[in-house]
């Protein structure tokens, strides 16, 4: 959580910060701030809020300066206030910090820093970072950063400035990502590829306790005992336009449209060419004799599609699908014969990372499905797929699940094959299956009036249920988590067997259930669902393509093209993206960034 951002260089750091920040505000948006080199002083301004208060108090204020660093903000320690925001300053105000992380040990810290008379300004446990800098500075701020890094306990990416120093931008990472980008004019820190995508593709990756120090015309690298290490420069091929909003009005609604494309893109690298291909034929699948999938979130729900999909083709004896907050601690039954697959659109979420390390401290080994690269997982994993669904910048997912789901497919049936469960004939027909999604993709899309006229008319429902059978269950958990999370609609998922074991006392005049039906050999079970609470005053919506109904001022349908029942999720999910989209749009939220959420969670 949080977004950092710095510049040195010859143009003036302000706007670049700013319209970094911009691209990084999907990673926490309750406060921002910046702070430039000044030869009387650091300039600084913090705003509670989004960033457009910030920038209103910059147009009153402008000023300009080659060097700064900025900071989007989503708080853990103390609220969201002007004081509680970023940059944070030492006392003697000889130091800023941005931060991006949490430090767990940031009482004793403070603690022992008040002991020695220092005041803090703020209830943050970044501001220990910039208290412990100044009372080690000693004139050498590469050896004040390797001292203070040396106390920190917890994770970290940080922009660093020192008045002393009006040369040099430094910055240092635990546990948190962050890029270094070089341009003709510049050099920039990010916590993320998109920050910087206007002025330059060219980044460096930092790894943990790798410390860097960028001045206008170069950037340098240190390990830990301040030993020049050299690093590869890589090109980004994201291009600038992915990470705008390219005439929608939410990213979410563009990320939604590109999966026609990123899915193709996705498809073509695990099955035409390329590593993921090459990643994907290397495993060998008969040495498992379990496949454990953690994942949080919508990553998790993905996970759950896939456990039908390797149970049925792969007739795998034990396949685990555990959200990776659980997996972490729960003392795993997994050893150098399983096979974890961690699934994560960042790469960076906190309890996918220690369920990864947890995973590999047992011996197994580790196949990431990530979207970032470069990213913690990305890079600690044994084997590393990526989906190529693009920056995704609003919260919700929406591309990255569905491309997630794409490569579990693959994984599903090339595993299959390998453990001849799948004939040849079969593996080419499912593969042909799989590479229809994107038209039907497609096709869904001319559908968009509809299901944004329906979604309309839903806005006013306290609650909505979405129930399934099967793999129609394991996609309502995604249909239901994205309406809640966009729309603030309370919403539950359930296995339609479960409905009369409780949930249908909930149940009233005046309740929505989705029913998810394209199960179709369990279509007449989840209609008898559909029946009961019609009964029970309820509205139905089937979404599916192995329902024929009848509709009415009760029932409505949106029928999908029709595809192998394994796969169905990937069509159904975009019904329920748009449905989720649209009800949120005509409550007039801000899609792109929920209350109280942040895209990348690198906390606990
Ligand atoms: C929901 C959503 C989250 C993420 C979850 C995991 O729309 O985006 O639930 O799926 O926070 O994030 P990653 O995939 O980055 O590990």
């Amino acid at each position: 959580m949080c977004g950092i951002i710095g510049y040195v260089g010859s143009e003036n750091s302000v706007p670049i910060i700013v319209d970094g920040l911009k691209k990084l505000e999907y990673r926490g948006y309750d406060s921002a701030g910046i702070a430039v080199y000044g030869d009387e002083g650091f300039g600084v301004i913090k705003k509670k809020g989004r960033l457009t208060e910030l920038e209103a108090v910059l147009n009153k204020n402008p000023f300009t300066s080659h060097m700064g660093i900025g900071h989007t903000r989503w708080a853990t320690h103390g609220e969201p206030s002007d004081i509680n925001s970023h940059p944070h300053l030492g006392s003697r105000n000889k130091i800023a910090i941005v931060h991006n992380g949490i430090i767990e040990n940031y009482k004793e810290l403070k603690e022992r820093l008040e002991r020695k008379g220092v005041t803090f300004a703020s209830q943050t446990d970044s501001e220990v970072i910039a208290q412990l800098a100044e009372l080690y500075y000693n004139g050498d701020i590469i050896d004040t950063v390797i001292k203070v890094s040396a106390h920190l306990e917890g994770s970290y990416a940080l922009g660093i400035m020192c008045l002393d120093d009006p040369d040099n931008l430094i910055a240092v990472k635990k546990d948190n990502p962050l890029i270094v980008g070089i341009s003709e004019h510049g050099n920039f820190i990010a916590s993320d590829v998109p920050a910087i995508l206007s002025h330059t593709n060219k980044v460096y990756y930092l790894s943990d306790n790798e410390i860097t120090v960028l001045r206008k015309g170069g950037v340098e690298f240190f390990n830990s005992d301040k030993e020049p290490i050299s690093k590869t420069l890589e090109t980004i091929n994201w291009s600038l336009d992915s990470a705008e909003k390219g005439g929608y009005q939410h990213f979410m609604l563009k990320e939604i449209m590109e999966q026609p494309k990123v899915l193709r893109d996705t498809l073509s690298s695990a099955l035409l060419s390329g590593e993921n291909k090459n990643i994907i034929d290397s495993i060998d699948i008969s040495k498992f004799n379990k496949i454990a999938i953690t994942a949080c979130g919508s990553a998790y729900n993905a996970g759950v599609v896939s456990k039908y999909v390797f149970e049925r083709l792969c007739r795998f004896s034990s396949i685990e699908v555990e959200l990776a907050s659980e997996f972490r601690y729960k003392d795993a039954v997994i050893d150098e014969n399983t096979l974890v697959i961690l699934i994560s659109q960042s790469g960076e979420t906190a309890d996918t990372i220690a369920a990864l390390r947890e995973s590999k401290a047992r011996g197994s080994v580790t196949l990431a499905i990530v979207n970032v690269v470069g990213s913690t997982i990305a890079k600690e994993a044994d084997y590393t797929i990526f989906t190529a669904a693009g920056p995704e910048i609003a919260v919700a997912t929406t591309k990255a699940f569905s491309t997630q789901l794409a490569l579990l497919y693959v994984l599903a049936v090339k595993f299959g094959c390998k453990l001849g469960k799948i004939p040849p004939d079969m593996e080419s027909s499912l593969i042909a299956e799989l590479n229809t999604i994107p038209e039907k993709i497609s096709a869904i899309f001319e559908h968009v009036d509809y299901i944004q006229k329906y979604a309309s008319a839903c806005i006013s429902y306290k609650n909505i249920f979405f129930i399934g059978r099967n793999i129609d269950y394991a996609i309502a958990l995604e249909g239901s988590l994205k309406l809640k999370e966009i729309s603030y609609t309370h919403s539950e998922a359930y296995a339609g067997g479960e409905l009369k074991h409780g949930p249908i006392s909930l149940v009233e005049e005046n309740t929505l259930v989705v029913t998810l039906s394209s199960c179709g050999r369990l279509f007449s079970k989840i209609f008898s669902n559909a029946e009961q609470v019609i009964s029970r005053g309820a509205k139905v919506l089937f979404v599916g393509n192995a329902c024929e109904v009848e509709t009415s001022d009760k029932v409505s349908l949106i029928k999908l093209p029709g595809i192998h029942e394994l796969f169905s999720p990937s069509l159904s999910v975009v019904v329920l993206q748009l449905f989720s989209y649209y009800v949120a749009a005509n409550k007039g939220l801000d899609i792109d960034k929920p209350r109280n959420l942040a895209k990348s969670v690198t906390v606990e």
